[in-house]
């Protein structure tokens, strides 16, 4: 390990390899120690902070992972110009108290040879799914390898990515792993939109547009806040705005909040609506669970956002 291990404010060691960070997790839960974790791809912000908040409040050996993992990306993505700055990270890491930043190389996660591939059924197919062929199998792989090497823990991921949330826990029960996948809502920035280390790509006029995508989820939100219940008439209300801005449209349903089927006519209790489109060439996703979530807009969401340190 790189760093000092016990200092808040100093910046978290660096682990590179899994055998090392295997050892410091096992290492902490015989001392009685709890381990939590939030697997990320660098390019930190608030969004990723408010998980590692969590991570604390439920584990006390924290470790947060920063690995940008190429099988996710499809060839034409955005692996090669992802953002990474370790410095950065470790620096708003270092004010949290995080015990162990995992940033290991791409052959430690991937060894010479490999062919093992994680690959989640239903809930994987639809909505990103679909426009993103084998992105799920990456992220299915490179999480279990992760929940491998860390071992029995606590794990936060947000609700931003909610089908990979869905797919992340369904792959650990699955598997049989000893990780409890915890949810965090999402964290917007002050005008609503939501966090994303692909925010970084936005012009100034495609970051006004990539509004309407919670400009959409709002006004759908606010209706069945007032009781509408028909799916197609909620999709129709986010699609009106983001219609207008976008650059493409790749999806906006309405569906199950548990299993991502569609839903063909009422919304019973809850459902989530979901976007994913391009503003110029960035692809973004938001969205929001009708019956759960406040309208991302309302007084009391931009109050709790306010209210999210960091
Ligand atoms: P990344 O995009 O870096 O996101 C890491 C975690 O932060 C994910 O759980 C994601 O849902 C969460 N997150 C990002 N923006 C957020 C926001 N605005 N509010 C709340 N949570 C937010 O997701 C990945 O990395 C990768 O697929 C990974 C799981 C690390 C596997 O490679």
């Amino acid at each position: 390990m790189e760093g000092n291990a016990s200092n808040a404010g100093s910046y978290p060691p660096v682990v590179r390899r899994a055998a090392d960070l295997r050892a410091a997790c096992d290492y902490a839960r015989e001392q009685g120690g709890r381990v939590a974790f939030v697997p990320t791809m660098g390019a930190l912000h608030s969004g990723h902070l408010a998980l590692v908040r969590k991570a604390l409040s439920l584990g006390s050996f924290v470790v947060v992972s920063i690995f940008v993992n190429k099988t996710q990306f499809g060839p034409h993505e955005d692996f090669a110009r992802y953002p990474r700055n370790l410095e950065d990270d470790l620096r708003k890491l270092a004010p949290l108290g995080v015990r162990a930043v995992f940033q290991p190389d791409a052959d430690e996660m991937y060894p010479p040879g490999e062919e093992t591939r994680v690959r989640v059924g239903a809930l994987a197919e639809p909505l990103c799914g679909r426009f993103r062929p084998g992105h799920f199998e990456g992220v299915a792989t490179v999480v279990a390898k992760l929940f491998g090497v860390v071992g029995a823990c606590d794990a936060v991921f947000g609700r931003k990515d909610y089908q990979q949330l869905l797919v992340v826990r369904r792959m650990a029960r699955d598997l049989l792993l000893p990780v409890s996948v915890a949810g965090h809502a999402i964290v917007r920035e002050a005008d609503g939109l939501a966090m994303s280390s692909r925010n970084t790509y936005l012009s100034a006029d495609e970051r006004a547009r990539a509004l309407s995508l919670v400009r959409g989820l709002d006004a759908a939100a606010r209706r069945f806040a007032d009781g509408e219940r028909s799916a197609t008439t909620l999709a129709r209300l986010a699609r009106e705005p983001i219609e207008q801005s976008a650059t493409s449209v790749d999806y906006i349903a309405v569906r199950d909040a548990d299993t991502l089927a569609p839903i063909d006519r009422d919304v019973t209790d809850r459902a989530v609506l979901a976007v994913a489109c391009h503003v110029g060439s960035t692809r973004l996703i938001d969205n929001v669970v009708l019956g759960e979530d406040d309208a991302p807009l309302a007084p009391r969401g931009r109050a709790e956002v306010a209210g999210t340190p960091g």
